[in-house]
């Protein structure tokens, strides 16, 4: 199974989102624009996975979010990745919070300490909004939402099913903060 670890977002962060991306649909670029009840923010990307490791995934996450207490986080701007002049991905980011940049460390530690590997791309909070074939540049989207800030209360493990119509997000388990 394809998993990785994320913080849910709450339900007026995900209509916000929503409303935002009817309105950069209107940009005319084609891509594919993720359902926002499925949006997260990733703290640690694991990829194949078997089953039997679940449980020693979720003690690790357990363990970790144990030590950290319930956070605020607050969007930021857009963002691309590659590149925010030849984007593939379309990001709304967030401010800095050391709060959670600990967090992503610290669980991503854990797995370490559990012998899981995971993608170790250097951790950058990003709420990803749309994907493009063609390389776009992030200016000619509209001005995302102001500031919203929203709480983070728990981990969750997920797992990534492959549709035709995207991927699907399932909770596999939940860690909560302190
Ligand atoms: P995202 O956070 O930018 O949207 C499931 O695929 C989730 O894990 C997606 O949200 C995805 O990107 C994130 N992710 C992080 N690293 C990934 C990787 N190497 N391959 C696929 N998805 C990855």
């Amino acid at each position: 199974m394809r998993l990785f670890f994320a913080l849910p977002l709450p339900e007026p962060l995900q209509e916000e989102l929503a409303r935002f991306q009817k309105r950069a649909k209107d940009a005319g670029v084609s891509g594919s624009w993720p359902s926002p009840a499925g949006m997260h923010l990733t703290l640690a990307f694991l990829g194949e996975c078997a089953e039997t490791r679940v449980p020693s995934l979720m003690e690790a996450a357990s363990r970790i979010a144990c030590g950290h207490a319930p956070f605020t986080l607050q969007t930021s701007r857009l963002g691309g990745f590659p590149k925010a002049h030849a984007a593939r991905v379309l990001w709304l980011g967030l401010e800095e919070q050391p709060l959670l940049r600990t967090l992503a460390e610290d669980l991503r530690s854990g797995l370490h300490e559990v012998g899981q590997a995971f993608d170790d791309k250097p951790f950058k909070a990003h709420l990803t909004l749309a994907r493009f074939k063609a390389p776009q540049a992030v200016t000619r989207f509209p001005e995302p939402p102001a500031a919203i800030i929203f709480e983070i209360r728990e981990i969750m493990l997920y797992q990534s099913v492959r549709g035709l119509e995207g991927s699907r997000y399932l909770v596999v388990g939940t860690a909560p903060l302190r």
